[in-house]
């Protein structure tokens, strides 16, 4: 059997999330993750928030914080966000937590002993005005390449070439504007990227057909591009102590031989990704001291990472396709060189008796938009997920998302098309057939599962279409394809509309008692098995059906016949509250007053 490891990438700490985020990371992972539990199978999904990096301290002196107190306030912010979106999180953790300090410099120093690590001295940019360091995109100037005005110091938008702050023509500063500007020299350590090209050619060419194509060609446009050394280390306060003297005690007694290198952190992006791995320790934290032990064995946690305890774990990744390049390239060397070493003879070998693993599928998603223009954070432009909790249920949310999932193309939210499907979907299909068929129990069979009657040819036959459905959705949901999966499911939810309407007990009962029994039975059956299917797309909802026909939640993934004969006659159902209400247009009217609709913000 094997264990499935799941993480998303990691939200960053400041600002609350939009529909945007949820549909290429979170959600679609907590719906794999749900189906992966319900099949049985040992699952882990991890998260985090991910704190460090100049954004977090800019953000915080916003606030009139310190970076610790700002990431904690933000983290139970979107930790409470997260599971009010149902978002099942085996544990939610912190890039800034111990646990990935104490990696990250771990890893650094296994890289720097087998000699992918070099220390290079560079120009940065420094700025009188701020007295900070301005790394990455915190420069603004003129791009190199293309003579755009407006380009940051990490990538100009307009050409899309990476870029080094000092390249920058004209540079000044994004937090002051001040041109006040002068590049001082300072030493850094390096990643040698470039000696990987060959094995991560390999990786991805072994994932070919088999990974999104949008992920694959992303990953080999980078390495054609030719890989470069990777800056990981930036003079700013908050982050992972890249200097020994900074580590504080060590248990491991590991000490990096990078001098010079005192009061550095390590990039955001390179401390990032090892928090999948740091995180999941912190979930060994909890675990233990949820059960009152004390810190847990290594084991616990690395069973999940490390070869040969993690052999039979099946690791795959959620992201959206801006983070593709850092999960193909940059966390892999970082894996990469802490298992193996590069001989002269240009060689790999390995060099770690307890190899850390590395992702097996990669699951990458496009952009969702609102109005075709892009959610934006700094403009509160589209649906943050405080916003729409305000406005509707999470379950609402969850099913458009991924029915829209923007997989094989970029998708676009509008709140009237938002109101069409969901209304729709979840009032006119799901909740009108689970309150027509309980409510009919309810009234004419005392509110009880019926006894009697034999199966016809009208329930052979749904029985037989049910079941094709159900081993295509399961399929889906497999391979991942999260949009098919949503139309799958709708579709059964259809073929019992259909079925009902066709059976129509509400005419049998008068002649025909035993048929109506038939119709009604098989109908509640299809309500349990709509709970289950339901349950990795809205759990809120399918933990209330399966409630109302009195099954267990959550319940078992439908395996193999028999999906239809779950209840045992004489189970007692009630009928929920209404499961969905119809948006109305005023609504929309409303919304879109509020939030902004086709007209771009701000115009
Ligand atoms: N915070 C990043 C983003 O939102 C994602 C980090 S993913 C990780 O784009 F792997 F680096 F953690
Ligand atoms: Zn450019």
């Amino acid at each position: 059997m094997t264990r499935i490891l799941i993480t998303s990438a990691l939200p960053y700490i400041n600002g609350i999330k939009h529909l945007g985020t949820l549909a290429g990371s979170m959600l679609p992972a907590d719906v794999f993750a749900r189906f992966q539990r319900s099949l049985g199978r040992d699952t882990l999904y991890i998260c985090a928030t991910d704190e460090h990096g100049t954004p977090t301290e800019l953000a915080a002196a916003a606030a009139g914080q310190d970076p610790a107190t700002f990431c904690a306030e933000q983290h139970a912010i979107q930790a409470d966000l997260a599971r009010r979106f149902g978002l099942s999180f085996d544990h939610f953790g912190r890039s800034s937590s111990s646990r990935n300090h104490r990696i990250t410099q771990m890893f650094a120093q296994t890289l720097w002993e087998n000699g992918f690590l070099e220390e290079r001295v560079t120009q940065q940019v420094y700025s009188n005005a701020d007295q900070r360091f301005l790394p990455d995109r915190y420069v603004i100037g003129t791009c190199p390449h293309c003579g755009y005005d407006a380009a940051r110091g990490d990538q100009c938008e307009n050409c899309t070439r990476v870029l080094d702050p000092a390249d920058l023509i004209k540079p000044r500063s994004a937090v002051s504007g001040s041109s006040d500007i002068e590049i001082r020299d300072s030493k850094h350590l390096f990643l040698r990227q470039s000696l990987f090209s060959d094995r991560l050619r390999a990786m991805i060419g072994a994932k070919q057909g088999d990974w999104p194509l949008l992920v694959t060609s992303i990953a080999l446009k980078w390495l054609d591009e030719g890989l470069q050394d990777r800056g990981i280390t930036r003079d700013l306060e908050w982050g992972v102590r890249v200097n020994a003297a900074d580590w504080g005690p060590n248990p491991d007694g590991l000490r990096p031989d990078a001098e010079g290198l005192a009061g550095k952190v390590f990039y955001v992006w390179f401390d990032a990704p090892i928090e999948y791995i740091g995180a999941t320790w912190e979930w060994a934290d909890a675990q233990a001291a949820a059960a009152g032990k004390g810190p847990p064995a290594a084991s616990e946690w690395e069973k999940w990472w490390r070869a040969p305890e993690a052999d039979d774990v099946t690791y795959v990744q959620f992201m959206g396709k801006d983070n593709v390049p850092f999960h193909t390239v940059g966390f892999p060397c970082t894996l990469i060189g802490v298992n193996e070493r590069l001989d002269a003879a240009g060689q790999w070998t390995s060099a770690n008796p307890k190899p850390w693993k590395r992702v097996d599928r990669l699951k990458g998603f496009n952009w969702l938009d609102y109005y075709g223009g892009k959610f934006s954070t700094s403009q509160q432009r589209g649906v943050f997920m405080d916003h729409a909790l305000e406005l509707l249920p999470a379950d609402y949310w969850r099913w458009w998302v991924i029915a829209n999932a923007p997989e094989t193309s970029d998708a676009t939210f509008t709140w009237e098309q938002f109101r069409a499907q969901v209304n729709a979907d979840l009032a006119d299909v799901l909740g009108n057939f689970v309150n027509r068929i309980i409510k009919f129990a309810e009234g004419r069979f005392e509110g009880a599962v019926p006894a009697g009657g034999e199966p016809g040819p009208l329930e052979i036959q749904l029985a037989k279409d049910v079941q094709a459905k159900i081993i295509e959705l399961t399929e889906l949901m497999e391979a991942m394809e999260f949009r098919k999966s949503a139309q799958a499911l709708r579709q059964l939810w259809v073929l019992g509309n259909g079925y009902l309407t066709e059976a129509a007990p509400w005419t049998a009962i008068k002649t025909d008692p035993d048929r109506a029994a038939v119709a009604v039975r098989t109908g509640l059956n299809l309500v349990a098995l709509f709970a289950k299917v339901s349950e990795p797309f809205m759990p809120a909802t399918a933990q209330t059906i399966a409630a109302a026909v009195g099954e267990a939640f959550p319940g078992r993934w439908p395996q193999g016949q028999g999906a239809l004969e779950i209840l045992p006659p004489g189970r007692k159902v009630a009928a929920p509250e209404v499961l969905f209400r119809k948006i109305e247009e005023t609504q929309v009217v409303e919304w879109v007053a509020r939030f902004g609709g086709a007209e771009p913000a701000g115009s």
